[in-house]
């Protein structure tokens, strides 16, 4: 087996081509909305319905999406392949586990989860969530904001991430811009050990494409399903 830790990064790229808005491509989320009113505890704070709504907004879009090429094709890489596969995502979508996808880590957290402020309860959501809604666990209202890292907390499964980059040998980056961190450090981290392949998808040259030791631009539904083919060609 030539590769026996795959770790595949993911970002809103990944999504695209089944119909969920990136962030900074032209007509991405962060050219309607400013960052600071709906994606950061401040905002949420001095607008709560304003944030609820964007959430419910994003909860009930991803409903009408399906996964792509690229979700199944990373779904078929984990069933076949002989050693381990682990996605990590920056996507809040549902969309690699509704690919077939199992080894997942939503570092920026789930649209389709809320969190208790006041018992720090993480509950599946599927529908609106409101100041009104109680908190299914506590019952405490106003309680429930969307289960969602915002700009300046803490993305979850850290320590867990870093094990598993620092036992990698190929780390492939899809789909996303390099522009937030720590995910955009993710692929220095790895080249850090010095034993890993490392490979960027993604439509252009990523912020930190320089870092990886190739680099193959296209769309992910294209490429991502040919990479699987080769990997599993090669064990
Ligand atoms: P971005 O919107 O920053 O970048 C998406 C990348 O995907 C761009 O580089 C596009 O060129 C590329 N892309 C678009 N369509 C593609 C396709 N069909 N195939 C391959 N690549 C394609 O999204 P992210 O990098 O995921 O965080 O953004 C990272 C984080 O910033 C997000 O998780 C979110 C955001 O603010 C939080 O909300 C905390």
């Amino acid at each position: 087996m030539r590769y026996e830790n795959i770790i595949i990064l993911t970002g809103a790229g990944i999504s695209a081509e089944s119909g969920v808005k990136t962030f900074r491509d032209s007509g991405g989320l962060w050219e309607d909305h400013r960052i600071e009113d709906v994606a950061t505890p401040e905002g949420f704070y001095n607008n709560p319905d304003l944030v609820q709504h964007f959430y419910n907004l994003r909860r009930a879009h991803i409903k009408t999406v399906e996964p792509n090429r690229a979700h199944k094709a990373l779904a078929r890489l984990e069933d076949q392949h002989a050693g381990s596969v682990t996605i990590i995502t920056q996507n809040v979508d549902d969309l690699h586990e509704r690919g077939g996808s199992t080894s997942v880590l939503h570092m920026h957290g789930e649209l389709k989860r809320v969190r208790c402020t006041n018992c720090l309860a993480r509950v599946s959501w599927q529908n609106d969530c409101s100041q009104q809604t109680a908190c299914p666990n506590c019952k405490s209202a106003p309680a429930l904001r969307p289960d969602i890292v915002w700009f300046g907390e803490m993305p979850f499964y850290m320590d867990e991430i870093a094990a598993l980059l620092s036992n990698a040998d190929l780390f492939v980056s899809i789909g996303t811009s390099g522009n937030v961190y720590p995910a955009a450090g993710f692929v220095a981290e790895v080249a850090a050990h010095g034993r890993a392949h490392t490979l960027e998808i993604n439509l252009e040259a990523s912020e930190g494409a320089t870092l990886f030791s190739e680099c193959r631009h296209g769309k992910a539904g294209d490429l991502v399903p040919k990479l699987v083919d080769e990997i599993l060609m090669g064990q």
